[in-house]
């Protein structure tokens, strides 16, 4: 990455149009990412950006913030319509519904919204209320995505979760009746979880008949409790079989893995998942959110400030931008493909030229190779993995370094 320096903070835009080697298209989508950074409790696998509330939240100094923060980015989004909002955490359904119609107030007030423009939030088990859901949605939410994480009360246990699950049942029935549109994550290869519990779980999932579902691999991230003090975790065949459990049930009732994690009916698929997957833009606003921008001539990858007091203070005093880089040249094909091979259906070639601002010729050997692996379909205007290359997917990105 070729760091813009001394020019972060600033949003002199001559700067992001000046002159460079990369020739790009027409801007691609462009999402809004809306961080909120409180948990009840940090759980012990995580390392996103989320921080045990203690005592009330500062909501509306965040919302202040957040509103300061939006308000510094829009030279660099200036007339573009926003695809579609996601505002995840953290646990976003700990913010009042006052606060989230507040928030989405403030959004519509500085950016117009793409007509029928998805709109999803985060919500926790155990964080809510029936009436709360419907305040959501009359906010303007058009999708709750529910972190149920598993219906098992033992297993809820062994990963340090606070919703046991009934509670977790309880949120998806009421998410079912509020919306019209709903996500549930789901984690699988859990502490102590054998096949049969898996197969509950997804049985317990389904009988919501779900939308959408998002099952993760449960993974040991680095500076988490589980990573210091691991857990004993399914062994490689056991997840590997689980998966296949997983793409099976799902399979049969019409839900189709559209992306690595998730898999979604007709019509259901996350338009915000979609856009990052396929390259396209996002501007992100909230402590420690990311973003990615796109100029005729570079692409440009922005972090706020991390610690949410901090973030607050830096925000309201007009320097919500803690860090900037340029996404160097050589880095751009990796980048694209570690996003666009993880869909099914892969991406248009015309996509990459447009969305790399690089001629295919950047990548052709890389095809080519990949297609004499038999890891990749390529025709002429598209590139698919195939089964193959989905189920070895990391071998297949790694042709793109
Ligand atoms: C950004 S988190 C926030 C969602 C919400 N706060 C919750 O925990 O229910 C989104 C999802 O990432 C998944 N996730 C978080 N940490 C993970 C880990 N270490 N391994 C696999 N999936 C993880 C969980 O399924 C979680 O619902
Ligand atoms: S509730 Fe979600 S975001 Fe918060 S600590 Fe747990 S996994 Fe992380």
């Amino acid at each position: 990455m070729g760091p813009l320096g001394s020019r972060a903070g600033q949003t002199a835009v001559e700067h992001y149009l000046r002159p460079g080697t990369l020739q790009l298209g027409a801007p691609p989508p462009l999402s809004l990412y809306v961080h909120l950074p409180w948990c009840l409790r940090k759980c012990p696998y995580c390392d996103f950006n989320s921080h045990e509330s203690k005592g009330d939240l500062p909501e509306a100094r965040y919302l202040d913030a957040l509103r300061a923060d939006l308000e510094q980015s829009l030279p660099l989004v200036w007339s573009r319509r926003i695809h579609s909002v996601f505002i995840g955490g953290g646990t976003p359904s700990l913010f009042s519904p006052e606060g989230i119609d507040r928030l989405l107030a403030d959004v519509r007030a500085l950016l117009p919204l793409e007509p029928g423009c998805e709109v999803t939030l985060e919500a926790n088990p155990g964080t809510f209320e029936r009436e709360r859901f419907r305040a959501f949605r009359a906010a303007g939410v058009t999708r709750l995505s529910i972190g149920v994480q598993s219906f098992d009360d033992a297993a809820l246990k062994r990963i340090g979760r606070v919703h046991d699950g009934a509670q977790s049942r309880a949120a998806v029935a009421e998410a079912a009746d509020a919306f019209d549109t709903f996500n549930l994550d789901l984690m699988y290869a859990l502490p102590g979880q054998d096949e049969a519990a898996l197969q509950q779980d997804l049985a317990t999932a389904l009988s919501f008949e779900p939308p959408h579902l998002s099952i993760y691999h449960l993974t040991l991230e680095p500076n988490t409790v589980f990573a210091n003090r691991p857990p004993v975790l399914p062994d490689d065949d056991t997840a590997s079989a689980m998966l296949d459990l997983i793409v099976d049930t799902t399979g049969t009732v019409g839900l189709q893995r559209y992306e690595v994690s998730a898999f979604a009916r007709p019509g259901h698929r996350c338009a915000h998942n979609l856009n990052y997957w396929q390259f396209g833009d996002y501007l992100g606003i909230g402590a420690g959110a990311h973003g990615k921008l796109s100029f005729p001539h570079r692409v440009v990858r922005q972090v706020k400030w991390r610690e949410p007091a901090r973030y607050m203070a830096e925000a309201l005093a007009g320097r919500a931008l803690s860090n900037e880089d340029e996404v160097a040249r050589e880095a751009l094909p990796f980048e694209f493909m570690l996003n666009a091979l993880r869909l099914r259906e892969g991406f248009a070639l015309q996509d990459f030229r447009e969305r790399t601002g690089l001629p295919l010729s950047a990548i052709e050997l890389a095809l080519a190779e990949a297609e004499r692996r038999g890891l990749l379909a390529v025709d002429l205007t598209h590139a698919r993995p195939t089964a193959r290359g989905f189920d070895f997917l990391s071998d297949l990105q790694q042709l793109f370094l």
